[in-house]
C-alpha cells in the first residue's frame, strides 16, 4: 500500500487467518487475512489514516516501531486499547524531515504484546527516500519466528519460556519457509530486513555475497559498510545493500548468545540456527555495474557526542526478586520497578539532550527501546562506538551497559521504553517517559 497525493487511507483488520506454513495448514492471527501484514510505503510529510478493526476477540492496539510520530491521541498512542469488537481510526502524520528507512507495526497492548506478535500480527513501513538509491530491485524481508501445536494452532508459551523470551522452531521471512530469491550476477539489491521475532537474535549471514549495510533502524553511516554478519536485535532493521555473484546462497541466522537464567538454561537460540532462504544468482550477467549508492542525508551526519549534554540518567535493567508480572514471581524491572501505567518515570523537557547509561545487573541480555526519539549508541561495554550509529533498540549485554545520547527534540508527549523481549515488556520491563 503506496501513499498518494501526501496520503495513505487504509483499514486494517486483524483476525484469526488460516495460512500455509512449509505445506502445512495452519490458524495464526493476521492483517488483512495474510502474515505479515501489507508493507506500507510512505513519504516524509505524509499523512496516514488507518482504521483498524479488531476482530481477534481480545484487547489489542497498534503501534508504528521507529516512527517520528507523536505518540498522543490517535497517534502512535500505546495508552490506547481497543476492545474485541472495536475499531479505532489512527491518524500519523509524518514531519517532512522525517528520515527515510524501514520501520515496522505491531500490537503494543500491555500483557499480551508478545502472545499476539508471536502469532503472527507485524507488518513493514517503509518511509521511501527523497533521492532512491539506484538499484535493480528491493526486497523488503519481515523475519519473525513462530512454533506450531499439533492441531495447527500456535503454541502457547510456558512460564519458563516467558521468562526466556519465546522462541520459535520455524523461522519464517515473510510468512514463508525458507523462500527462493533470484537474481543475475552483477545485480545490486537493496534488502530491508525486518527483525520481527518476539525474543530471538538474528546474527544473519550471506555467506559467498557482498553486503553492505547501510544502517541500522533509522540511522544511516556516512558510508556504506562491508560486512559479514549483521546482529538485529528484536525490533531492530538492517538496510542493506546486496551485489549479488553468481552461484547458490543461503541467508542464515547462525546462534547468537543472549545469556541464561539460572536452571531453565539458555533460549534455544544460543545454540541452534536456522536456513532462512535461499538466494540463487545465475543466468546474463546484468549489463551494466550499478552506480555506487547515494550519499547520506545531511541530517544524519549529525553526532550528538560534539553536543552538550543537558542531562544525565542511569537505567538499571534487572531481573529477580519477587512481586513482579501478575504476581507471578520473578520481576522484570527497571529502575526496581515494574510497569505501571498510570505512573510516569522519567520526564525530559522538550529540547534537551541527555546522556543514558543502562545497566543490566541481570544474566541475560535485554533489547533495550525507546519510542519516538532515536538513540545514538556511545559505548557499549566499555568500548566506545565508531561512527554515527543511531538506533531505536540498543544492545544492554548481560551484566553490562550501554551508553546512548538522545535528542529530546521535534515531538512532545508520553510514551514508553522498554525491553523488546516482549515476555520481558508483558512481564513488567518498561516505563513510561514523558517529554514536556
Ligand atoms: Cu516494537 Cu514498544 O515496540
Ligand atoms: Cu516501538
Ligand atoms: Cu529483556
Amino acid at each position: 500500500r503506496a501513499s498518494s497525493g501526501g496520503r495513505l487511507d487504509l483499514e486494517l483488520a486483524a483476525a484469526v487467518a488460516t495460512v500455509a506454513v512449509g505445506g502445512r495448514q495452519v490458524r495464526v492471527l493476521g492483517f488483512e487475512g495474510g502474515m505479515p501484514g501489507p508493507t506500507l510505503r510512505v513519504r516524509p510529510g505524509d499523512r496516514i489514516s488507518l482504521r483498524y478493526r479488531n476482530d481477534l476477540g481480545a484487547a489489542t492496539n497498534l503501534h508504528t516501531h521507529g516512527l517520528e510520530v507523536s505518540p498522543e491521541g490517535n497517534s502512535d498512542n500505546v495508552f490506547v486499547m481497543i476492545p474485541a469488537g472495536g475499531t479505532f481510526d489512527y491518524a500519523y502524520e509524518l514531519g517532512p524531515d522525517h528520515p527515510p528507512g524501514v520501520f515496522w507495526y505491531h500490537p503494543h497492548h500491555h500483557g499480551t504484546t508478545a502472545e499476539q506478535l508471536f502469532a503472527g500480527l507485524y507488518g513493514a513501513i517503509v518511509v521511501e527516500d527523497a533521492e532512491p538509491i539506484p538499484v535493480a530491485r528491493e526486497r523488503v524481508l519481515v523475519i519473525a519466528d513462530i512454533a506450531f501445536d499439533a492441531n495447527g494452532d500456535v503454541a502457547a508459551a510456558s512460564r519458563p519460556e516467558r521468562m526466556l523470551g519465546r522462541e520459535g522452531d520455524l523461522v519464517l521471512v515473510n510468512g514463508l519457509l525458507l523462500p527462493t530469491m533470484v537474481a543475475a550476477p552483477g545485480e545490486r539489491e537493496r534488502w530491508r530486513i525486518v527483525n520481527a521475532c518476539t525474543s530471538r537474535y538474528l546474527r544473519l549471514r550471506l555467506d559467498g555475497q557482498r553486503m553492505r549495510l547501510l544502517g541500522i533502524d533509522a540511522g544511516r553511516y556516512d558510508e556504506p559498510r562491508e560486512v559479514d554478519e549483521i546482529v538485529l536485535l528484536p525490533g531492530n532493521r538492517a538496510d542493506v545493500l546486496v551485489d549479488a555473484t553468481a552461484g547458490e546462497a543461503v541467508l542464515q541466522t547462525l546462534p547468537f548468545d543472549r545469556g541464561r537464567m539460572g536452571a531453565m538454561g539458555a533460549p534455544r537460540s544460543a545454540t541452534t540456527g536456522a536456513d532462512l532462504a535461499r538466494f540463487v544468482v545465475r543466468g546474463d550477467a546484468a549489463a551494466s555495474a550499478a552506480p555506487p549508492p547515494a550519499a547520506s542525508a545531511p541530517r544524519d551526519r549529525r553526532d550528538l557526542r560534539d553536543e552538550e549534554v543537558t542531562g544525565r540518567r542511569t537505567l538499571t535493567l534487572a531481573m529477580g526478586g519477587m512481586g513482579g508480572g501478575m504476581g507471578q514471581g520473578m520481576a522484570f524491572t527497571i529502575d526496581g520497578r515494574t510497569f505501571a501505567e498510570g505512573r510516569t518515570d522519567l520526564e525530559p523537557s522538550a529540547g534537551a539532550i541527555e546522556e543514558w547509561t543502562i545497566e543490566n545487573t541481570s544474566t541475560m541480555d535485554h533489547p533495550f527501546h525507546l519510542h519516538v526519539w532515536p538513540m545514538q549508541l556511545v559505548e557499549v561495554d566499555g568500548a566506545p562506538v565508531s561512527g554515527v550509529d543511531r538506533r531505536d533498540v540498543v544492545p544492554v549485554p548481560a551484566g553490562g551497559r550501554v551508553v546512548v545520547r538522545i535528542a529530546f527534540e521535534g515531538i512532545t508527549g508520553r510514551t514508553v521504553y522498554h525491553c523488546h523481549i516482549l515476555d520481558h515488556e508483558d512481564l513488567g520491563m518498561m516505563g513510561a517517559i514523558r517529554v514536556a
